[in-house]
């Protein structure tokens, strides 16, 4: 399968600060691509560069075969964006505004009718941009990135600032993105939740950089298990577990714990075994057992601070 993106050290400075630092990412053909990172951790500065909107200070970035520096126009043809800056014209209505875009890409008028349906917003076409919620707007935004059909979809936190309802919404648009059109779908969002529920593939940056990308079930699967604790002394099983030379974190809740296993560890036997030594130093365990690493973990263990970060120890 080739790929519908693919970047080598793709690098972004403003002024001496690096925004992006050598990325190089693969966006293989029909994935659902996650890209998560904190902010500021250049994802925006990324896509924009992946657009043609920005120019890389150093590196390539191909989108469907064809090098960005090298045909801007026709790489962008390629792809449909939705993206924080939408340009729309707020004294035109929504099907003005998706007429103008669709005038220039030159596709076939249908094709506005078409993509208002697909976001159910065929009833609120007829009014102006100015009386949209924001909701209505990201919708519009996801509706033009698909006018003409495009292979790839670019989309630049299409839940950011949504109510409950609207991510929903928004959630249910997107699910069904990869089987109604067929496209690559690359998408940033801070939403690990519903990342978590409808991406194939996931990248996080941090601080500019690319520290992890793949196949989110092979990463939740080869990535070390955990074990989750509840127990009556969580300051002492945590000194407990320490001294099995594991990383352990408080859960959010209940005085429950996380002891994060090794690559390769059983982690039943694991599990059996720190529970015989929990009860030998005279806790009480009231639940132990090991648990496949979530988004949320995976996501936590790459983007903790520099400072304080507990690299997973590689026998
Ligand atoms: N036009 C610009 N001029 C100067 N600095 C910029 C510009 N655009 C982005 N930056 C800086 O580049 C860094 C990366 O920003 P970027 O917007 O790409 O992050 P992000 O991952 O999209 O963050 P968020 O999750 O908040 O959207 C930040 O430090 C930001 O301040
Ligand atoms: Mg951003």
């Amino acid at each position: 399968m080739g790929a519908a993106i693919e970047t080598r050290d793709l690098t972004r400075l403003f002024g001496r600060r690096t925004a992006v630092d050598r990325i190089s990412m693969t966006v293989p053909e029909r994935a659902f691509y996650g890209f998560l990172g904190p902010n500021g951790a250049g994802k925006t500065t990324t896509l924009r560069m992946l657009l043609g909107l920005v120019r890389p200070s150093a590196g390539s970035a191909v989108i469907d075969g064809m090098d960005v520096a090298l045909d801007r126009i026709g790489a962008a043809r390629r792809v449909g964006a939705l993206l924080e800056a939408h340009g729309f014209y707020a004294n035109l209505t929504g099907r003005e505004n998706l007429e103008l875009t669709r005038t220039l890409l030159g596709v076939a008028q249908t094709e506005v009718d078409r993509v208002l349906e697909v976001v159910e917003m065929d009833d609120a076409a007829g009014r102006r941009m100015s009386d949209y919620s924001l909701g209505m707007r990201q919708r519009l935004g996801l509706a033009r990135a698909m006018l003409g059909a495009p292979p790839i979809l670019v989309l630049d936190e299409p839940t950011n600032g949504l109510d409950p309802d609207g991510i929903a919404d928004m959630r249910r648009f997107l699910k069904a993105l990869p089987e109604r059109t067929g496209a690559t779908v690359l998408l940033s969002s801070h939403l690990l939740g519903e990342i978590e529920q409808t991406a194939t593939h996931i990248g996080i940056v941090n601080e500019g950089r690319l520290v992890l990308e793949g196949e989110l079930s092979r990463l939740k699967s080869e990535l070390a298990p955990e074990i989750a604790v509840r127990i009556d002394d969580p300051v002492k099983a945590t000194a407990v577990l320490r001294g099995w030379d594991l990383a352990v974190e408080a859960g959010q809740d209940d005085g429950g714990l996380t002891a994060r296993l090794r690559s390769g560890d059983d982690a039943d036997r694991k599990s059996a075994e720190l529970n015989r030594a929990l009860i030998d130093a005279g806790l009480s365990v009231f639940a132990i057992g090991p648990r496949a690493r979530s988004l949320e973990g995976i996501y936590r263990d790459v983007c903790r601070p520099t400072s304080n970060r507990q690299p997973e120890t590689v026998r």
